[in-house]
C-alpha cells in the first residue's frame, strides 16, 4: 500500500475552522472536505478538529463511523461505487462490478496494494433510469456496461486526473417523459415571492391553506399547517430546511428538480422564509448527488445577483434570507426529518425523539420548516398561479399533481408528473410496461403490489408515496427484490433502538436463509413475527418500514417462498452437515496427501 501524505491533515482542518469559524455544527462538512482531500480521516485532523470545534475526539469518531461515506482507513485514489439497487441489478450491475474489480485485480471494498484504486457497493444512488450507475470520487457515471467498464479500468490504469476522463460518462439525462402543471414552466422569476409581498403573510398562508397542499416527502402533512406551527412558535431564530437527501431505492424526481427547476426549489424556500421570518435556510443535499453542487451554487448566485435572495428581497427592508446547501455522506436515516437536522448541526444521524416536531423544535432547537424539494417548488408556483389553478387537479384529500421516478421493467423509464388519483395501470401503459408481475411503489419502505391491485390510485386515500415506481415483469424473481431490500435495512438501520436494530438483521438472516433453500415453514412464521414487533415497536419511520416488502410478499406472492422450503419443519440456520462434508473433505485430501488412510 502507498502511504498517503498526511502530514498536513491538521494543517488543512485548521484552515477548514479559521474559513468558517469555530462552529461545531459545520463539523460534518468539514470532514467532506477531509476526506475528499486524503481519501480517509486522518488522526491529525481528527484532533485539530476536536481542538478547534470544542467536540470530542469520540464524537468525531463516531461521525466518521456513522457515515458511509467517511473511512478511518484510506481508500484507493479513485474510490468507485457501484449503485446496489435492485433496479441496478435488474440492469446487470454486479457482473460488471466483478468484471472491474477482475479487470483492476481488487478484492471488492479494499484499497488495492498500490493504493490506486477502490471498488466496492453503495445503497441506491438515484439514478435507476439511467443505470447501471456508479460513483467515481462522489460523481455519477450512468449507463454502465462492458465498453465502459473497460474504459473506466484504463483510465484508472493511466493515471488520467478525473477532470480528463470524457465527459460523456458523466452525462446526467433528466428523462422528463410527462409533464403537468408543475413541469410546464422552469422559472418564475419571483412571481410568487411578489404575491407574497402584494398580499402579506396571512393572506399567503390562506392561500396555501386552501390549495390543500401536502408534503411530498411521504408523510403527507399540510404544509400550510406545519409553516403556521412554525411560525407561530415564538423564538429568536427560525430555519428552513429543504430535504433533498431523496435516498429512498428507486427514487429520483427531486434530483431532476434540482438539475432543472432549482430557480423555482429556491423560490418555495424564500416564501417560506419570508413567512416564518427566518433568515438562513439550508438545502440538505444527499452526497450522492455532488454533480449538482456547482449548479445550484450558481442559481444560487444569480438569485442573489437578481435581488431574490440576500439583503432586502426584492427591496423590502427586513427581508433578509439566504441558503447554504449542506452535503450528506452516505446515509439513507438522514432523509427522515429529525436525523437530518441531527446531521445538519454536524452529528451523527440519530432520529429523535418525536415531539417535539422540528417546527417547533428543530435546528439548533428553533422552530424549522423541513420540506422535500417538490413541496417547495409547488408551494412557490401555488402562491405565483393560485390555489385554485393547484386545487383544480389530483382527488379531493391529494390537490395537485405527483412527481414520480419511473425505472425497472419498462420501455420508458424516468420522470412523471400526473395528477393525483392515477391508477397503477395507467402509468404502466404510459411507460411501456408489459407482462408486469410487481409493482414496487414508494421504494423499499413502500408497498409490493399485485397484477390484481393495478387499479389501486396513486393517492393520499389509497396509496400514498413518496415517488418511487419500480417494475418488475414476468423474468424477475421477486425474491431476489426482498433480499435487495432486507440487505438495504440491515445495512441502513442507525442503530439507536433494538427493534430495528436487531429485526432488520434478523429478518435479512432469514431471507438470505430462504434463498439459499435452507429454510423451513418455521422460518416464515418468525419473518412474519420479527417484522409485526419491528413495525410496532421502532423508534422511526425506517424501522417502522423496513419489514414491508417482507410481509408484503409473504401475503401476496407466497410461491416464492414455498418454491425454496426445505421442510415444514425447524430448519437449522447453520447447514451443519455442509460444514461437515467440507470438513471430511478437506480431511480427505490431506490424509490422501500425507498417505494417510480415512
Ligand atoms: C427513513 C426515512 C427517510 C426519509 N427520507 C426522506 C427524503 O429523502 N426526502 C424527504 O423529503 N422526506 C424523507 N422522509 C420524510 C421526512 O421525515 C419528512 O416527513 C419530510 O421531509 C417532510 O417534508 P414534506 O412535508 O414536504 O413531505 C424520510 C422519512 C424516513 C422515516
Ligand atoms: S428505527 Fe432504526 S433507524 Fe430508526 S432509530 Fe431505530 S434503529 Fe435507528
Amino acid at each position: 500500500m502507498v502511504a498517503h501524505r498526511t502530514d498536513d491533515a491538521a494543517d488543512f482542518a485548521t484552515s477548514l475552522i479559521r474559513a468558517a469559524g469555530p462552529d461545531p455544527s459545520r463539523l460534518l462538512q468539514h470532514l467532506i472536505a477531509i476526506q475528499r482531500r486524503y481519501s480517509f480521516i486522518p488522526p491529525g485532523a481528527v484532533g485539530r478538529l476536536a481542538l478547534g470545534l470544542d467536540v470530542t475526539p469520540v464524537q468525531i469518531t463516531a461521525a466518521v463511523e456513522f457515515y458511509a461515506f467517511l473511512h478511518a482507513e484510506p481508500r484507493g485514489d479513485y474510490d468507485i461505487l457501484f449503485s446496489n439497487n435492485i433496479t441496478d441489478h435488474m440492469q446487470g450491475s454486479l457482473t460488471l462490478f466483478e468484471a472491474l474489480c477482475v479487470r483492476l485485480g481488487v478484492v471488492p471494498g479494499t484499497p488495492r496494494l498500490d493504493g490506486r484504486v477502490t471498488v466496492d457497493l453503495t445503497s441506491c444512488t438515484g439514478m435507476c433510469d439511467q443505470g447501471p450507475a456508479a460513483l467515481v470520487n462522489g460523481l455519477a457515471v450512468t449507463r454502465l456496461n462492458r465498453a465502459r467498464v473497460d474504459q473506466i479500468a484504463d483510465l484508472v490504469e493511466a493515471r488520467t486526473p478525473l477532470g480528463d476522463w470524457p465527459q460523456e460518462l458523466f452525462a446526467v439525462a433528466d428523462s422528463i417523459r410527462r409533464t403537468d402543471i408543475l413541469l410546464s414552466r422552469r422559472e418564475t422569476h419571483g412571481a410568487g415571492l411578489r404575491a407574497l409581498l402584494d398580499r402579506g403573510v396571512d393572506a399567503a398562508l390562506a392561500e396555501l391553506e386552501r390549495s390543500g397542499l401536502r408534503g411530498r416527502g411521504g408523510a403527507g402533512f399540510s404544509t400550510a399547517a406545519k409553516w403556521r406551527l412554525c411560525r407561530d412558535t415564538p423564538a429568536d431564530a427560525h430555519y428552513v430546511v429543504c430535504n433533498a437527501d431523496e435516498g429512498e431505492p428507486g427514487t429520483f424526481k427531486d434530483r431532476v428538480l434540482l438539475n432543472a427547476y432549482a430557480d423555482q426549489v429556491f423560490e418555495g424556500m424564500t416564501l417560506c422564509a419570508g413567512v416564518l421570518g427566518a433568515s438562513q435556510g439550508y438545502l440538505y443535499l444527499r452526497g450522492e448527488y455532488l454533480t449538482l453542487r456547482p449548479r445550484l451554487e450558481a442559481v444560487l448566485e444569480r438569485r442573489r445577483q437578481a435581488g431574490l435572495l440576500g439583503q432586502g428581497i426584492l427591496g423590502r427592508v427586513g427581508f433578509d434570507f439566504d441558503i447554504e446547501i449542506h452535503l450528506g455522506a452516505g446515509a439513507y436515516v438522514c432523509g427522515e426529518e429529525s436525523a437530518l437536522i441531527e446531521s445538519l448541526e454536524g452529528k451523527r444521524g440519530v432520529t429523535r425523539k418525536r415531539p417535539p416536531f422540528p417546527a417547533a423544535s428543530g435546528y439548533l432547537e428553533r422552530p424549522t420548516v423541513v420540506d422535500n424539494v417538490e413541496t417547495l417548488l409547488a408551494s412557490a408556483r401555488i402562491l405565483a398561479e393560485g390555489a385554485e389553478w393547484f386545487r383544480e387537479m389530483g382527488t379531493s384529500q391529494s390537490a395537485g399533481t405527483k412527481l414520480l421516478s419511473v425505472s425497472g421493467d419498462c420501455r420508458a423509464p424516468g420522470i412523471y408528473e400526473y395528477p393525483y388519483g392515477v391508477s397503477v395501470r395507467q402509468v404502466l401503459d404510459d411507460c411501456g410496461a408489459t407482462e408486469v408481475q410487481a409493482v414496487q411503489v414508494s421504494g423499499a419502505a413502500g408497498v409490493t403490489l399485485a397484477p390484481g391491485e393495478f387499479d389501486r390510485v396513486l393517492a393520499f386515500e389509497d396509496l400514498p408515496t413518496s415517488g418511487s415506481f419500480m417494475v418488475l415483469d414476468h423474468r424477475r424473481d421477486l425474491l431476489d427484490l426482498v433480499q435487495n431490500f432486507s440487505h438495504f435495512f440491515a445495512h441502513e438501520s442507525c442503530g439507536f433502538c433494538t427493534p430495528c436494530r436487531v429485526g432488520s438483521r434478523l429478518l435479512r438472516n432469514l431471507v438470505d436463509k430462504v434463498c439459499a433453500g435452507r429454510a423451513g415453514r418455521y422460518d416464515l412464521a418468525e419473518m412474519r413475527q420479527i417484522g409485526g414487533v419491528m413495525r410496532a415497536t421502532s423508534h422511526c419511520g425506517l424501522g417502522h418500514t423496513a419489514p414491508n416488502a417482507v410481509l408484503d410478499t409473504l401475503t401476496k406472492f407466497p410461491e416464492i417462498y414455498e418454491r425454496r422450503l426445505r421442510s415444514d419443519d425447524f430448519e437449522p440456520a447453520f447447514d451443519l452437515e455442509g460444514a461437515l462434508a467440507e470438513a471430511r473433505q478437506l480431511r480427505g485430501g490431506e490424509q490422501q496427501a500425507s498417505g494417510d488412510r480415512l
